[in-house]
């Protein structure tokens, strides 16, 4: 047994739900499954019902995460036609603002440049704006961005085209940064064995050739993503499942068994799940915080399992080879390897207290 030690990893892309979709997940659930996987703050995205676009959501969103959350998180605020004049008054309380220009789960989409624009221009130039763009409006996310003179990160990249294009434009010295989730590094549509409901996720799989294409350019990205986006089995075997995968306790024994593939290096993680998503999402040091982790332990994943909700994963009977055995939050063992325990409540904002 080798035992690491790594600080707690940060995850810049989580769909907590709660508030009125908590059947899904809630903070408790979701902040229980991120321990597990060795992730200590997560960034909560609005797509939830309601969507969080205006104080009143947002306040609703923050108490939830007050009384529930067990580890550290920022709440990101969502793009709308009716709150461009409001958004950026609400920026210090959030951790960034999402731009949803394509088609995904929940109501919030940007569909007109106009709109695109005028948040662009408006949004604080030191906090975050992220886009769900996918092909062409990744392309429009990045100059609209540009022509504002600020930074823009690009969520879930997919394809061939997209991160050669940010790699492109991140030569000429354009302030782009971008996040890959581990479905898109680890599957493709074409070899993906699970039942047609199960496959639906936003930006969809992709050919072999786009997940070539992200390994190739590994430096091109920034940040390693979840995008865990839980529903019910329930859900996804219904005639109109929405998409979306469950992925806090995977992503961290995906990237390990990587390792043992030669495929990563410890570093390559560290960087992208914890000192770059700092840097981008200015999270606050968490003092005497670190994970530890048995890198030869082997292990199958089963979605029954897992803390998460959903109780389903698309890595089911994935064999893995590297897996968390405890994580420390200021100080407390908050997770032995087998059970959470962080009460609720744990969890600090980001963005209202210092850590
Ligand atoms: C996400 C969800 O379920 O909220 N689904 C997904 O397929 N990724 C929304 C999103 O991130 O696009
Ligand atoms: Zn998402």
């Amino acid at each position: 047994m080798t035992t690491i030690k790594l600080p707690g990893l940060i995850d810049p892309h989580v769909h907590v739900r709660d508030l009125n979709q908590s059947h899904k997940e809630d903070w408790d659930s979701c902040t229980a499954s991120a321990l597990a996987g060795g992730i200590t703050c997560v960034m909560a995205m609005p797509n939830t019902q309601p969507p969080i676009t205006n104080l009143e959501s947002l306040k609703m969103q923050q108490e939830a995460a007050r009384a529930r959350a067990r580890c550290d998180y920022g709440i990101f605020l969502g793009a709308g036609v009716e709150n461009i004049e409001t958004a950026h008054t609400l920026a210090s309380q959030t951790s960034g603002l999402k731009m949803y220009l394509d088609q995904t789960f929940g109501p919030l989409r940007l569909d007109n440049l106009d709109s695109l624009v005028a948040h662009a221009e408006r949004w604080d130039k030191n906090r975050p704006l992220l886009c769900h763009a996918e092909g062409r409006t990744v392309a429009a996310a990045i100059l609209v961005a540009h022509l504002a003179n600020r930074s823009v990160h690009i969520c879930h990249v997919s394809r061939k085209d997209e991160i050669e294009l940010i790699a492109a434009a991140k030569m000429k010295g354009i302030q782009v940064t971008c996040e890959v989730c581990p479905h898109h590094l680890f599957l493709t549509l074409e070899g993906c064995r699970l039942p047609a409901g199960y496959i639906e996720v936003r930006p969809r799989l992709a050919t072999q050739e786009d997940v070539d294409a992200l390994w190739a350019n590994l430096e091109a990205i920034d940040c390693f993503a979840t995008d865990h986006a839980p529903h019910t089995r329930q859900e996804k075997e219904s005639d109109s499942p929405p998409p979306g995968y469950p992925e806090l306790e995977t992503a961290l024994p995906l990237w390990l068994t990587a390792i043992h593939e030669n495929r990563l290096t410890l570093d390559d993680i560290v960087k992208r799940m914890c000192n770059q998503p700092q840097k981008i999402f200015g999270v606050p040091t968490q003092a005497d915080t670190w994970i530890e982790i048995d890198t030869d332990l082997e292990w199958t994943v089963r979605g029954e399992t897992m803390f998460s909700r959903a109780k389903w994963t698309p890595f089911e009977g994935w064999k893995m080879k590297g897996k968390v055995t405890a994580v420390y939050l200021r100080e407390e063992l908050v997770y032995d390897g087998e059970k959470v325990l962080a009460p609720l409540g744990t969890g600090r904002n980001i963005n209202e207290e210092t850590l």
